[in-house]
């Protein structure tokens, strides 16, 4: 899955996210040691931790993800390594005391043996006890192959508003959802550009993801379905681990 295209809109759409930021830096301050954050993205979370005095390395697969985190990190003044490269096959020397993949990004893992290699992959990168810290959304989703606007307006300094309008697929026996954005942008003179991207998430359940992480050799996770730490339940909109490398 290639985030270049969506790097424009990227920061428009999630620039505004913070739920999961108090978590992931609760996470790498407890472990004390450099933190490698996977699928890094607009360094987002990267830059948060940074600001924190956190050891920081994000790895992203997307180059025009990569720009844009390094000019943020840059604009903040902040000292943070971004290597390209994709969870499965990265190789770095270094071992780290914790990994994240926070918002999603395994959710770029299509098959079981994509998903297990790169776990394994993480597992390799941490040292023995270092911590793994992820998040994935609870499968659920709104009406599917109908064109649906969920409030996403994005007004700019030069008059122009741009609209994003998602249509989206469910293919339940591969276990993934496609979702086509339509973003539409009207100038000031009424002139409109439609660009079109395509997002496909291989989405998981709690217990497949707790297999998968025992045999790719961490301990059984601690899961909760909030930032917070509640419990995960009927109605959680967020699956969130955090577990061990063995
Ligand atoms: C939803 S974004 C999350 C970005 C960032 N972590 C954040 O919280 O804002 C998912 C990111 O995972 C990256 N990604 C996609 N496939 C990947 C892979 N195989 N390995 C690592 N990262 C990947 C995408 O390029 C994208 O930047």
């Amino acid at each position: 899955m290639n985030y270049d295209d969506f790097a424009d809109l990227y920061d428009h759409q999630y620039d505004v996210y913070r739920d999961d930021l108090h978590h992931y830096a609760r996470v790498a301050e407890q472990a004390a040691g450099p933190v490698l954050e996977i699928g890094s993205g607009t360094g987002r979370v990267t830059t948060f931790l940074a600001r924190r005095g956190v050891q920081v390395t994000g790895l992203e697969p997307s180059a025009r993800m990569i720009e844009r985190a390094q000019a943020r990190a840059a604009q903040g003044g902040l000292t943070v390594r971004f290597v390209q490269g994709e969870a499965g096959t990265f190789r770095l020397e270094d071992r780290f005391a914790t990994v994240l993949a926070p918002f999603n990004a395994l959710m770029h893992l299509y098959t079981p043996t994509e998903q297990l290699q790169a776990l394994e992959n993480i597992h390799a990168h941490l040292v023995t006890g270092g911590t793994f810290a992820f998040d994935l959304y609870v499968p659920r989703f709104g009406k599917p192959n109908t064109v649906r606007h969920e409030g996403e307006t994005f007004h700019a300094p030069d008059g122009s508003r741009t609209d994003v309008f998602l249509v989206q697929r469910h293919d339940k026996a591969r276990q993934h959802v496609t979702t086509e954005y339509h973003v539409d942008t009207t100038a000031p003179d009424g002139t409109l550009k439609r660009r079109h991207y395509t997002l496909t998430q291989r989405y998981y359940t709690r217990f497949e993801m707790e297999w998968l992480l025992r045999c790719a050799g961490f301990e059984s996770p601690r899961v909760s379905g909030s930032f917070q730490g509640g419990p995960l339940e009927e109605g959680s909109e967020v699956m969130v681990f955090t577990t061990r490398a063995l």
